[in-house]
């Protein structure tokens, strides 16, 4: 097994830089996802309200052999329940679906700043309790603009742990994350791979073929190199182990510049943009 390095976090917190991610996997199967990832080596999952499988990553990490503190989990509020009154039960409904005390991170899963009065402040300052009441060991954000954050700055007391961002080669997110560099937020990079839409790139597929790695490996690497933690998610036990090994390889000279010149800015972007976003389930 490789080692995977720490990230230290703004409040002394550490997390592991390599997870996987559950979302769209389906309940029934992230119990076996999350074991083969457990089983792999990972020591960080990466799910959400959201994703409707907080319950069954509690019970995989249950079922395995490991203690509750050797794994990483983080979850995130969902879009509906941004009032504090309402985050607060939201919370204590994520503890319960996934059977812990406590989680190691939770996320504001998107700013809305459409909805709620443009208020993601006050839903700001209830996660700062669940901080304070240490059921949440770290507090971060996620789909965060440099505007976000710049209010929170002015506005509340905590600095965001991480922000977690759309970021792969073909959207790399620069100005945003370079924010985050410079205000010690580091960046979670969520759709490392794009969904798998970058694994088909000539330039990766040359990097992977030099180096005797697979394409996903090869991208997996460049965010590490970056800094970025990534958490892909698969279904597929060979994929689950294939992403796991990062750290026992490096992109030689060269290689990480010809990935960033794949940036294609916003036409890059997948998934939707955080000013605009809107969608609240139910
Ligand atoms: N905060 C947010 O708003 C937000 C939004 C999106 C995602 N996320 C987080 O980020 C995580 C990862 O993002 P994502 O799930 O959108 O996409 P992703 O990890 O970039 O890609 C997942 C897709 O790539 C395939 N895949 C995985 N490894 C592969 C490999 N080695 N070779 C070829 N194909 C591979 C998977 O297929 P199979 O499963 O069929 O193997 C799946 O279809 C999520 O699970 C979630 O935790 C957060």
């Amino acid at each position: 097994m490789t080692d995977v390095p720490s990230i230290r976090l703004n409040d002394g917190n550490e997390i592991p830089q390599r997870g996987c991610g559950v979302f769209q996997i389906d309940p029934s199967e992230t119990v076996e996802a999350v074991s083969v990832a457990l089983e792999t080596g990972y020591r960080h999952i990466d799910t959400a309200e959201m994703y409707g499988n907080e319950k069954e990553v509690g019970e995989a990490i249950r079922a395995s052999e490991l203690d509750r503190d050797e794994v990483y989990v983080t979850s995130k509020l969902n879009n509906s329940n941004h009032r504090p009154d309402v985050a607060r039960r939201a919370f204590d409904e994520t503890l319960h679906e996934l059977g812990f005390d406590y989680v190691d991170l939770f996320l504001i899963h998107w700013p809305l700043p459409t909805l709620y009065d443009g208020d993601f402040v006050s839903t700001w300052k209830a996660m700062e309790e669940f901080k304070a009441d240490g059921r949440a060991r770290s507090i971060g954000v996620s789909n965060f603009q440099i505007d976000h954050l710049e209010r929170l700055a002015a506005e509340t007391d905590t600095v965001p742990a991480v922000n977690q961002i759309e970021l792969h080669p073909y959207f790399q997110n620069r100005e945003v994350a370079a924010y985050g560099d410079e205000h010690g937020i580091p960046t979670e990079a969520w759709s490392p791979i794009a969904q798998g839409e970058v694994l088909d790139d000539p330039v990766i597929a040359e990097i992977a073929e030099k180096l005797g790695r697979t394409p996903a490996q090869v991208v997996l690497r460049w965010h590490v190199q970056h800094g970025y933690i990534v958490f892909p998610k698969s279904v597929t036990p060979e994929r689950i182990r294939e992403n796991f090994e990062l750290f026992d390889f490096e992109l030689e000279p060269g290689d990480a510049e010809a990935v960033d010149a794949l940036d294609r800015g916003e036409a890059g972007r997948t998934g939707p943009h955080p000013d605009r976003f809107d969608y609240t389930p139910g």
